[in-house]
């Protein structure tokens, strides 16, 4: 059998980013995060219905932090459907992940669901029913079934980590409450939001848990089609904070980034794909990461626009 011309591709990516001197740097207000060598590069491609591709360190799990989003923005979506938009936007920030700017500005109600106020808010929101053990339980069954694979675990020590140094985060979290935008003790949204963010995985398995968002044959239906097209809209316009316009420039396709390092872009109709450098750029997310997105763009054609 003649390989897959995409391989090819791949591996030539991952040559050019193991040659990269400008890797960026690693996030280290989360300490468990601080150490992790950033000489590594993964890329895997999943394409419903056919084997994964990948090449470099796909194997190797990481934090996929912010990714975690956008898992827990389909299942709050699944639970409360539409009213989740009373309490978040659907709006980019121009801001920061972090920042408080525009909180204090529009009185509690984050601009959307990827900076880290909107996904406090949407993960309090799942928590409406649920104990933080339930909810932490269905956003692992919801990965675990999407990625078709049940090994994925939350890091309990970058979980501890970060509840003991994201300060910024705590802040947030009163901030919405004293708005009554936050239903649950701050401690207990943040508590949950921590684990979630803990989350690791391989490249190659996050790019299998992506499938649900690319639709047609051999994609897992977790949410509905009409859902799966606002969820990419919003990694479009919303997934990379204040480096979204230029992530779409740059590369013209649906992504969410993490401060582990990792994004998850969705080709719609085509393909899920995910990379992984842990090296970040001004804004937070992958520098290789992102550099590699834009050339399998290119090499591919795989563009929305
Ligand atoms: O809340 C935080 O700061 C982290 N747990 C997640 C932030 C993040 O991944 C931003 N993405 N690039």
């Amino acid at each position: 059998m003649a390989a897959d011309p995409l391989q090819a591709i791949l591996d030539e990516i991952t040559a050019e980013a193991r040659d990269a001197t400008e890797r960026g740097k690693v996030a280290d207000y989360i300490p468990e995060l601080a150490c992790i060598d950033p000489g590594q590069f993964a890329i895997a491609v999943a394409r419903p219905g056919q084997p994964t591709l990948t090449a470099g360190d796909a194997g190797v799990p990481f934090s996929i932090q912010s990714v975690s989003k956008l898992f827990m923005l389909a299942l709050a979506l699944g639970r409360l459907g539409d009213r989740l938009w009373s309490r978040v936007g659907r709006e980019p920030s121009g801001q920061a992940f972090d920042s408080m700017l525009l909180l204090e500005l529009e009185k509690g109600r984050p601009r959307n669901p990827f900076i880290n106020a909107g996904a406090i808010v949407t993960t309090d929101a799942v928590l409406e029913g649920a104990t933080p053990r339930e909810a932490l339980g269905a956003l692992l069954r919801f990965i675990r079934a999407a990625a078709g694979d049940e090994a994925i675990h939350i890091n309990d020590r970058v979980a501890a980590s970060e509840t003991a140094t994201g300060h910024r985060n705590v802040a947030l979290a009163h901030y919405l409450r004293s708005h009554g935008n936050l239903r649950n003790p701050p401690e207990m949204t943040l508590g949950t939001y921590f684990h979630q963010c803990a989350v690791e995985m391989s490249c190659a398995q996050l790019a299998d848990a992506g499938r649900f968002l690319v639709g047609g044959a051999g994609a897992p239906r977790l949410v509905s089609k009409a859902r799966t097209r606002r969820i990419n809209a919003l990694m479009m316009t919303c997934g990379h904070y204040d480096g979204s316009g230029d992530y779409a420039f740059r590369v013209g396709l649906p992504g969410k980034s993490g401060v582990g390092g990792g994004i998850l872009s969705v080709v719609p109709g085509v393909a899920s794909v995910a990379v992984w450098s842990p090296g970040l750029n001004h804004y937070g997310n992958s520098r290789l990461g992102t550099e590699a997105m834009e050339r399998l763009a290119a090499r591919t054609g795989w563009s929305v626009f």
